[in-house]
């Protein structure tokens, strides 16, 4: 490896998502150098379709730490949800119940406001990167790579942020040994369409049916964003536009309400489950966002968790770089987890509560419209669900 350049920064990152991008500019304004090494191109990032709540934490970091404040003009604030069942909606009034609110911006646009801002800073982000592999995560850590033009590299830092998203390369770095990681699997996964139509509804509605969930989101005036609860094996190919309308019809519609309906412009199928590794620490190695943790979207945590990681990794770096003390960094993996084990509960009680299993009898349907009855007739049931869908207010 004679032909490798040598680079240093400070902290390498590997992944140019919100978490990875996050940490990068959060690193910056502390003046702690950081490299930012990314597989796919920033077009392929920038054209995925992804889901698009924020907690008021999440925006409040966004803005404060001078990353967008698009985010107030361009999304939209959303001060409840519906839980709809029987045919019925039921207004989950997060405002009267917590104070807070959540925000619809999707995480494209969290991710196109980070890389603008790190490209106006001058930050070090490599995009189309190729062959990376992670070393001597236990001493003086190095990644090699190989760069868009087919350069190759080895850079050396002091520590190794694996931000690389749910089919992380990273993680693999920590020996099996030293690792454990947690996964639950659900027997539906999500047909997500966007469709050329004006909003059916100014919030969000998680609908409850006897033929399966459905989810109708926003995104502008004009395009709309929902889904469908499907087979994992579900093919796209097998859908036309008519298939799809007829099934969130009988999902959503009744008693007065109609989705309004349009040409469905993106058809993709969503496969999910629950996995947590835990510790998100080896090393020299630190672990954030879906490269240590992927939650159900139902809950809509993932990019939320992912911010927080973040924002609890950059306080353990910025103490250490300032004061040489490794306290709050050795704290990091027990910190994260906390909340990524909330985060997990509201995912998978959400989900469990509001999907039907496709061999699910009589009993279990009857019982989830029990267990829906139960949350939206009380207010604790009620603030139970605005707390965690808004991120916990008051903790941090
Ligand atoms: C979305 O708008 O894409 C969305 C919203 C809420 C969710 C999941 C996805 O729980």
């Amino acid at each position: 490896m004679a032909n490798r350049k040598v680079l240093t920064t400070q902290v390498a990152i590997l992944g140019a998502g919100p978490a990875g991008l996050m940490l990068s500019h959060l690193l910056a304004k502390a003046g702690i150098e950081s490299t930012v090494l990314e597989l796919r191109s920033h077009q392929e990032i920038a054209e995925t379709v992804r889901a698009g709540i924020l907690e008021h934490g999440s925006v409040n970091l966004l803005v404060d730490c001078g990353v967008s404040d698009r985010v107030l003009r361009d999304g939209d604030r959303h001060d409840g949800i519906e839980l709809r069942f029987n045919g019925e909606s039921h207004r989950i009034d997060f405002q009267d119940l917590v104070g807070e609110s959540v925000w619809l911006y999707p995480q494209t646009d969290v991710f196109l406001d980070l890389a603008a801002r790190r490209q106006a800073d001058g930050g070090d982000v490599r995009y189309s990167v190729t062959d990376t592999s992670i070393l001597d995560i236990e001493g003086k850590p190095k990644v090699w790579f190989t760069d868009a033009d087919g350069v190759d590299y080895e850079l050396q830092a002091d520590f190794v942020t694996g931000a690389d998203g749910s089919r992380s390369q990273s993680r693999s770095a920590i020996p099996e040994a030293r690792r454990q990681r947690y996964l639950h699997e659900y027997p539906f996964a999500w047909f997500g369409i966007l469709t050329e139509a004006p909003r059916s509804s100014n919030e969000l509605i998680y609908a409850h049916s006897a033929n399966g969930f459905a989810l109708i989101s926003q995104r502008t005036e004009t395009v709309q964003r929902m889904y469908f609860q499907c087979d994992p094996n579900e093919d796209v190919g097998n859908w036309s536009d008519d298939r799809i309308w007829e099934t969130f019809r009988s999902r959503v519609n009744g008693n007065g309400f109609e989705l309004k309906e349009g040409p469905v412009i993106d058809k993709t199928v969503l496969k999910f489950r629950s996995s947590v590794l835990t510790p998100m620490r080896h090393g020299n190695l630190f672990l954030a966002g879906d490269a240590a943790h992927t939650v159900p979207p139902t809950g809509a945590k993932g990019l939320n968790l992912a911010l927080h990681d973040v924002k609890v990794l950059f306080e353990g770096l910025d103490s250490f770089y300032r004061t040489g003390n490794a306290r709050l960094l050795d704290a990091y993996s027990d910190l994260a987890l906390d909340r990524v084990w909330k985060a997990q509960q509201f995912s998978y009680w959400m989900t469990s509560m509001l999907h039907t299993p496709a061999e699910a009898g009589g009993f279990t349907r009857a019982r989830q419209l029990g267990e829906l009855n139960s949350v939206v007739s009380s207010r604790h049931g009620r603030a139970y669900l605005a707390e965690a869908y808004t991120g916990w207010p008051g903790s941090r």
